[in-house]
């Protein structure tokens, strides 16, 4: 695997590649089974696969969330060439963000609903550091985790308003035996939280009113973001301390 930590290089790198089919996985690290099934589907679908591993400060609109990021390099990387990928970027902010973030790309429907409403410039953030990295990369397809299901629709609207080659595709989500959808941050739930996460999953897939089932969330210990069905889908956002999680599932 090689590691690629500037823009120029890969774009070296890219003109050698000769039409080669290239699947692209853009990560925040902390890798776990959610990315590894990512990267196992573009192994599969593509010639040659790339992963980036960027937190992204842009998409965060709390600092003290951005601070409690866990990161984790060195293991993410034994695990990304375990798989046999074949190429690693890790640009630097001042690479990416050449323009200090003076041009951004933003949506004005859907991203200011269910996590747009309370994480005001998050998609901002996400779209303009997305499309960044699949202009850099140009890759034939690149890969989300349907976890993120409004991250994952909104840049597939993205790709498709601002003509992009790439084609967006959407994987289903990993879960624990626990229900427990995975996710870098599940890191950082405290022990006892870790044994009452599963709840989320447990009780939005249950048959209750969606008021019922805010009222269970709360009596389990969450504090609630949202909680609301759309498009034959339910969409969770809760709190266990400080930690935001998020799930979603077809009903
Ligand atoms: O889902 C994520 O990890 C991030 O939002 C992404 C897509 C890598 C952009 O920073």
């Amino acid at each position: 695997m090689k590691i690629v930590r500037s823009i120029t290089q890969w774009r070296e790198i890219f003109g050698g590649l000769q039409g080669k089919s290239v699947g692209f996985v853009p990560t925040m690290g902390y890798l776990h089974q959610g990315h590894i099934s990512l990267v196992e589907r573009s192994k599969a679908e593509n010639q040659i696969t790339a992963v980036s591993i960027f937190v992204n400060p842009t998409q965060f609109n709390n600092q003290e969330d951005l601070q409690r990021y866990p990161v984790n390099v060195q293991d993410d990387t034994l695990q990304l060439q375990d798989l046999g990928v074949d190429y690693l970027l890790l640009p630097d902010y001042g690479e990416l963000y050449c323009d200090d973030y003076r041009y951004k790309v933003s949506e004005n429907q859907y991203s200011l609903d269910l996590c747009g409403a309370t994480r005001p410039g998050h998609f901002d953030g996400v779209l303009t550091v997305v499309l960044k990295l699949l202009n850099i990369t140009k890759a034939t397809r690149a890969y989300f985790g349907q976890k993120d299901w409004q991250q994952f629709q909104l840049v597939r609207g993205m790709a498709s308003a601002f003509f992009l080659d790439t084609e967006i595709v959407g994987c289903p989500t990993v879960r624990e035996d626990s229900g427990l959808a995975l996710s870098s941050r599940n890191k950082l739930l405290t022990p006892e939280h870790k044994k009452i996460a599963p709840q989320l999953h447990e009780i939005i897939s249950g048959k209750n009113s969606l008021a019922e089932k805010w009222k269970m969330l709360e009596a389990a210990g969450f504090q609630v973001d949202y909680l609301t069905k759309k498009e034959g889908r339910i969409f969770v956002a809760a709190f266990l301390g400080k930690v935001r999680l998020i799930d979603n599932v077809g009903v």
